[in-house]
C-alpha cells in the first residue's frame, strides 16, 4: 500500500533553529520519511520479523509512547501560541519549536503504521491536557510558558536517551531498526534544543519555577507510564 505523505513542515525562522538549519533539515535521519524517492526502502517500510516478542512488546511500547508524546508537545505548543503567538520576543521561537513537534509527530505516525503499533487510547486526553498545560502557564506569562517547556522538553530529552539504551538491545540485521535509533537520537537532540531556548529565555526567572518543573515533569512521567500501558 502506497504510504500517505505530508509535506515536510518547512522551518519559517531558519535562523533560529540552530541545530536544524534550513539545509540540513533535509538531510537529517527522519528525512527518509518524507523522501519521495525512499518510500519503497525496507528500512521505511517494513517491520522486522525475526525479533522476539519481548523485543516486539518493548518496541511497540516505545513507539506508542513517542507517538502520544509528540501529540502532546503538539498540542502544547498550541496552546501557548494562542496565548503568545504575537509576542515579538517568544512568538517566532514557540512557533519554530512547534514546527520542529510538527515534523517530529509526522514521523511518529508513519513509524506506528510502519510497525503496526496500537496507539494509545488516551490520544484525546493527551490533547487536551496538552494545549491546558501550554495555554495556562503562558497564561502565567512567558518566563512560566518557558518554564513549562524546560521541565517537559527535560523528561522528553531523557526518555529519547532512555529509549536509545532500549534500542541497542534490538538486532540492527533490519535495517528499520539502524534508522529508527538515528530517529530518536535526532529527536532527543531537537528536545534538548528547545530546552536550551526555555532555560535562555528565563524559564527559571518565572514564579514558582520550583514547583511548575516538579508539578509539570511529574505529570510528564506518569503520562509515559500511562500510554506505554494503555
Ligand atoms: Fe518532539
Ligand atoms: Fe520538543
Amino acid at each position: 500500500m502506497r504510504p500517505i505523505l505530508k509535506k515536510l513542515p518547512k522551518p519559517i525562522f531558519p535562523s533560529l533553529c540552530r541545530t536544524t538549519p534550513r539545509a540540513a533539515y533535509y538531510t537529517q535521519p527522519s528525512a527518509a520519511y518524507f523522501d519521495l524517492n525512499r518510500q519503497s526502502e525496507l528500512a521505511v517500510s517494513t517491520t522486522p520479523t525475526g525479533i522476539s516478542k519481548e523485543q516486539r512488546e518493548s518496541l511497540h511500547k516505545a513507539l506508542r509512547v513517542d507517538q502520544a508524546g509528540e501529540i502532546a508537545a503538539n498540542w502544547i505548543y498550541k496552546g501557548q501560541l494562542v496565548v503568545l503567538g504575537n509576542d515579538p520576543t517568544v512568538g517566532p521561537l514557540i512557533q519554530e519549536m512547534w514546527r520542529q513537534e510538527q515534523k517530529h509527530l509526522m514521523v511518529m505516525d508513519r513509524l506506528q503504521v510502519q510497525h503496526r503499533v496500537r496507539p494509545t487510547v488516551l490520544t484525546e486526553v493527551a490533547k487536551v491536557a496538552g494545549f491546558g498545560l501550554g495555554a495556562v502557564t503562558a497564561l502565567m506569562g512567558k518566563e512560566a510558558a518557558m518554564a513549562c517547556t524546560e521541565a517537559v522538553e527535560t523528561v522528553i530529552g531523557e526518555h529519547y536517551d532512555d529509549q536509545l539504551k532500549e534500542f541497542e538491545l534490538l538486532p540492527s540485521e533490519h535495517p528499520s531498526i539502524p534508522l529508527l535509533r538515528d530517529v530518536v537520537r535526532e529527536f532527543r537532540d531537537d528536545e534538548l534544543e528547545h530546552l536550551d531556548i526555555a532555560v535562555e529565555n528565563f524559564s527559571q526567572r518565572a514564579p514558582v519555577h520550583a514547583l511548575l518543573s516538579a508539578v509539570v515533569g511529574a505529570g510528564c512521567k506518569v503520562a509515559i507510564e500511562m500510554c506505554k500501558r494503555i
